[in-house]
């Protein structure tokens, strides 16, 4: 069972600048609550409590002012500092302690996920022993994605943004790994961008054809927040599910208290730190259910 899950959550955003100017991608809105709210709350969905937060150097008290140390909500929540972004598998470099001799999920910060059956998709996934898997979506612009191509259920070949046509379906940014994950991430080498690549973490695994393939569906979402026009796309998105059946998406104590992981009185709790708004209204209305 993967107990253990990593946010990435530093990068430059550079493609939302000047917004990231002087506050991280993770922490702007979407919607009605910062953006890291959502790839915690999957993490929440699959029942990982031990999650370890990668961001900016310089930018620990503002994450931190958000989201303290994860006791409000019955899980244990680690920060560490990355001093430049390496790229997405340096994640295991510095998360080797935190990660043990454990399995480990990875999911970005800046990635969201929405659908049925999705908290059943992922309590599956955890379950994981052996090798890795990710989480494919059919997009209509494969070209801005890295893309898998899938022969039964096994992953043939893997390709960073193809310029020519290889297969529709993108890799999202939700992972699970074996522990072997933290020996390949330390065997890789920069590419010409300077980063250590996932496609080059991921083709380690599929070499030894034990890189595995799972679908979110076309019931379900995988959307961007990259860039403002998809930042604000996904805002819309959030606004419009919500308004529209009184349910929040990524309510991260709704989530923590039907997994009877908090209790009513840390809702109150909840309630007092966030104060008068809307969140803390729906909080209330958890309460009296
Ligand atoms: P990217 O989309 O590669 O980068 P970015 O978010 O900084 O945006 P831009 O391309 O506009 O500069 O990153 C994907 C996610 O991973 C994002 O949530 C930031 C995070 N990240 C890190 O935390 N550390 C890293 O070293 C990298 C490369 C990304």
């Amino acid at each position: 069972m993967i107990k253990k899950g990593i946010i990435l959550s530093g990068g430059k955003g550079t493609r939302m600048s000047p917004l990231t100017k002087a506050v991280n991608k993770q922490l702007l809105p979407i919607y009605d609550k910062p953006l890291i709210f959502y790839p915690l709350s999957i993490l929440m969905l699959a029942k990982i409590k031990d999650i370890l937060i990668v961001v900016n150097k310089g930018q620990l008290n503002q994450y931190k002012s958000v989201i303290p140390n994860g006791k409000n909500l019955g899980i244990k929540i680690t920060y560490v500092e990355q001093d430049k972004p390496r790229g997405l598998p340096d994640a295991f470099i510095l998360g080797e302690k935190f990660i043990g001799k454990n399995n480990v999920s990875l999911i970005l910060g800046d990635n969201f996920f929405y659908g049925q059956y999705l908290s059943k998709k992922l309590q599956e996934c955890v379950k994981l022993k052996r090798g890795a898997k990710v989480f494919l979506h059919r997009v209509k612009s494969p070209e801005k994605y890295g893309v898998a191509k899938v022969k039964n259920n096994k992953i043939r070949l893997i390709k960073e943004k193809p310029k020519k046509f290889v297969s529709d379906l993108a890799i999202t940014g939700l992972y699970f790994f074996d522990n072997k994950v933290i020996k390949y991430a330390k065997e890789l080498r920069p590419s010409k961008r300077g980063e250590l690549e996932i496609t080059d973490l991921l083709n380690k695994y599929k070499k030894k054809g034990s890189l595995k393939a799972d679908y979110i569906g076309r019931g379900g979402a995988w959307l961007d927040t990259g860039s403002i026009k998809d930042f604000y796309k996904t805002s819309n998105f959030v606004s419009v599910i919500e308004n529209r059946q009184g349910f929040k998406i990524a309510c991260l104590e709704e989530i923590a208290f039907l997994n009877k992981w908090i209790n009513k009185k840390n809702l109150y709790d909840a309630i007092k730190f966030y104060g008068n708004c809307e969140y803390s209204n729906y909080l209330k209305q958890l309460i009296s259910k």
